[in-house]
């Protein structure tokens, strides 16, 4: 079920996005499922505000991410690993162990069984959410089979496209592979937090609320999930 709010602005987005994020930090020792891109930017700086002016505290909370490029090292300033760190874990007080990233180097699928197995005794509190031009969530392309878990996946070209402003403009610099949760791995939080800004997501947002359930648009999947806050800037909700 979509909870749909509307902003004016990124920044009231933000905020809105670590009102729903607060509540769920309060309950005891929260699991986080996380996200990349830059959405969410504004969200981990609210929370690291809140963490250094209001004393929140992750020392005992977890993190497992949604995913990563295959064939960058870990330290790659374009890693998701190294973005986590930048823009949220290197400015709060949580532990490194805490701490889950995919590991991408090698793209053996071995890494994905092994992420996925490290999700089997938990359950993600919430799960932070953006959304792919053409519809993808993580790194779930058009196409992705709904009972897909963490696996390894070739990247759609509009993905690589939109991802290139990250590597200087370059699209053959964009990795061309990635490892990511899966769709059905997703669908296990017990919270989803989806956050769009833009008119270059409002088609994605519009199947995804109103399209088809079908695994053309990834995010369709949500309509079945009991509890889905999305929260959008005008332009993202324009075609809704
Ligand atoms: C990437 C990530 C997704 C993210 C999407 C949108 O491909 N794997 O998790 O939601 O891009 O990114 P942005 O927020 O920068 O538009």
């Amino acid at each position: 079920m979509f909870n749909i709010v509307v902003k004016d602005s990124y920044e009231e987005v933000s905020e809105e996005a670590f009102k729903v994020m607060h509540a769920v930090l309060m309950k005891e020792d929260p699991v986080l499922g996380l996200a990349t891109g830059s959405t969410p930017i504004g969200l981990y700086q609210k929370m690291i505000e809140d963490h250094v002016k209001n004393g929140t505290s992750y020392a005992n909370i977890r993190t497992w991410n949604l995913d990563e490029y295959v064939g960058i090292p870990r330290n790659h300033e374009q890693s998701y690993y190294t973005f986590m760190h930048e823009q949220l874990f290197n400015h709060i007080d949580i532990k490194e162990e805490n701490v889950h990233v995919p590991v991408g180097e090698t793209g053996s699928p071995g890494e994905a069984v092994a992420y996925e197995e490290s999700m089997k005794d938990i359950t993600v509190d919430i799960q932070v959410l953006g959304i792919g031009s053409d519809g993808h969530i993580a790194f779930n392309e058009p196409g992705t089979p709904f009972d897909s878990l963490t696996h390894i996946t070739d990247l759609h070209p509009q993905t690589i496209k939109d991802n290139a402003r990250f590597f200087k403009g370059d699209e053959a610099q964009v990795p061309t592979q990635a490892i990511t949760m899966g769709l059905a791995t997703i669908m296990r939080a017990k919270k989803i937090l989806l956050i769009a800004t833009g008119e270059n997501k409002a088609d994605a947002i519009y199947n995804m609320i109103h399209g088809p359930k079908d695994p053309s648009c990834p995010a369709s999947i949500l309509q079945d999930h009991p509890d889905v806050t999305v929260i959008l800037d005008k332009d993202a909700a324009s075609k809704l």
